[in-house]
């Protein structure tokens, strides 16, 4: 029998919803880019697991989707008492939502239509019309802070893993080497860093991660 990890099918029992590319890139939405996500749960949720509190740094987390998103995925993939040791620090430019989003966590119907079904009916409980909130469990693994990536001062320097998708390709390329080195420094030993498929490790800075699959950009530190 094997060993690998249970990664749950997150292509399976989507509730539908329309999306213009425009509103892909720009909207962040629950379980975008279901393929990274898998290849985070496959790869660097098993070593992080190892640890005994698991640091995750959401740079660039907009209003919350892709952080709980994460913190969703993370707990299929842990035990309920791994998954205490699990804090997800998701930080913006723009905390404008962060109040409201991390005291309560409440999202409307159109916002949460490409969770899978099963996942949204673990983790999910109706609020009001229309409208559902995340479970405790899910809410306390999230820290929301205000965070300019361009002070390249991280919030943390003890994190396994790093994710900051669809932010960089709005920086200029010698902001985004700095951004990267600082994400580096950041991270523990053989800690993880993943981005966006579209977005390639900025020149000058592809010696101090090493890709660990082909199937996202997902990297691990050396060095
Ligand atoms: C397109 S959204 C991506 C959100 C999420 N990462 C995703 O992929 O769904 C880009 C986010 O980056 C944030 N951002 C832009 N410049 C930033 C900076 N200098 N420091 C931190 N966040 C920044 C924006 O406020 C916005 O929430």
């Amino acid at each position: 029998m094997s060993n690998a990890p249970q990664v749950p099918n997150l292509r399976q029992g989507k509730l539908e919803i329309c999306h213009t590319v425009e509103q892909e890139w720009r909207s962040p939405f629950f379980f975008r880019d279901t393929q990274t996500f898998e290849m985070v749960a496959q790869y660097a949720a098993p070593e992080l697991t190892r640890r005994q509190s698991i640091r995750v740094w959401d740079a660039g987390c907009a209003f919350g989707p892709e952080p709980y998103s994460l913190a969703m995925i993370l707990r299929e993939n842990m035990s309920q008492f791994l998954f205490r040791n699990v804090k997800i620090h998701a930080t913006d430019i723009d905390a404008s939502d962060f109040g409201k989003l991390s005291a309560n966590g409440v999202y409307s119907e159109t916002e949460l239509g490409r969770i899978p079904r099963e996942i949204f009916e673990r983790y999910f409980i109706a609020h009001s019309p229309g409208r559902y909130q995340l479970v405790e469990e899910i809410r306390h693994a999230v820290l929301f802070q205000l965070h300019d990536l361009l002070s390249l001062q991280p919030v943390r320097e003890d994190f396994g893993l790093i994710v900051c998708k669809n932010v960089l390709l709005d920086f200029a390329p010698e902001q985004r080497v700095e951004v990267v080195k600082m994400f580096h420094r950041a991270l523990i030993e053989g800690g993880y860093f993943v981005t966006e498929t579209t977005q390639k490790l900025p020149p000058g800075t592809e010696h101090l991660f090493r890709q660990v699959t082909g199937a996202a950009q997902l990297f691990r530190k050396v060095g």
